[in-house]
């Protein structure tokens, strides 16, 4: 009998743990340290992004913003430089605070100062979101009429990202999906403004028919905060709307839950 991988044990353990159903594309991956956690993340970008312009020519990337993957942005540009099809590689956001791309909030920001600055990308293939425009509503439209130029689909089409990058919120956001609010429910639309009343602003970010139609999904989750969300997700039935992440589920593609230790300290399998 084939020995099964460290993380279809990681799998199968949690589902049977559990008793709860994690799709069966998921795949948890769990790393000993941070500096694990993003190689290990730079090797799977790498991988995907070689595969997808050696399949289809090009590699689209949607990244994401917050503090956690700017190590993995550093190494892409250091490190990985030499293994990445850049002038194939096609960079788009799957998120972004509603700030100009000078503000140190900016999603865009941290990624053009940690790799796409230092990297020989195109500017032609940097696709950052405009949310310098005082009108959120107007930039997530002008984003969506981006997406559809660049992927050629039509109005009710969800184009397929070779691979969407993803965080985790203590509360279970991803992207600007934060729970109980409206782009939850947005069916129709790639990409849409969202009030988060909490924060007292509009984010503008992918709704999740787009997350869902990626080719792969991958969740890059690192810390101890962020222990509870995880086991919420991954080995709760607690309802999508209150924990947003659990509802990235890619219909026709891959879920990667990329964990350090501390992530993953409360789940019921942790190595
Ligand atoms: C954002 C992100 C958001 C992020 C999580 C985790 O714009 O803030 O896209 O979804 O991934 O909030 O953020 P940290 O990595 O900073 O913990």
């Amino acid at each position: 009998m084939v020995p099964l991988s460290f993380a279809q044990r990681t799998q199968s353990a949690l589902k049977k743990a559990n008793g709860f159903q994690v799709s069966n594309a998921a795949e948890i991956r769990i790393l000993t340290t941070p500096q694990e956690l993003f190689a290990a993340a730079a090797e799977e970008v790498v991988r995907t992004a070689n595969e997808a312009v050696a399949t289809r020519g090009r590699f689209s990337i949607a990244l994401s913003g917050g503090s956690t993957p700017k190590s993995l942005y550093t190494l892409l540009a250091t490190n990985a430089r030499s293994s990445l099809p850049w002038d194939r590689s096609f960079f788009f956001w799957s998120d972004e605070r509603h700030v100009p791309p000078t503000d140190p909030e900016s999603n865009y920001r941290m990624a053009d100062e940690s790799m796409l600055s230092k990297i020989p990308v195109p500017a032609g293939n940097v696709f950052r979101i405009a949310a310098e425009n005082p009108d959120a509503a107007a930039a997530a439209n002008a984003y969506e009429q981006a997406l559809r130029k660049f992927f050629a689909v039509e109005a009710g089409q969800f184009p397929r990202f070779d691979l969407i990058l993803l965080g985790l919120g203590p509360d279970g956001h991803t992207a600007s999906l934060f729970p109980g609010t409206a782009a939850l429910q947005d069916k129709t639309h790639l990409v849409a403004a969202n009030w988060v009343e909490k924060l007292k602003t509009s984010r503008i970010t992918f709704t999740l028919p787009l997350l869902n139609a990626a080719r792969c999904a991958a969740f890059l989750v690192s810390g101890t905060d962020k222990a509870p969300a995880l086991h919420a997700v991954l080995e709760t039935d607690v309802p999508g709307e209150q924990y947003p992440s659990k509802l990235v589920q890619p219909a026709d593609g891959s879920l990667i839950w990329l964990l350090d230790r501390a992530a993953a300290s409360e789940l019921a399998t942790r190595s």
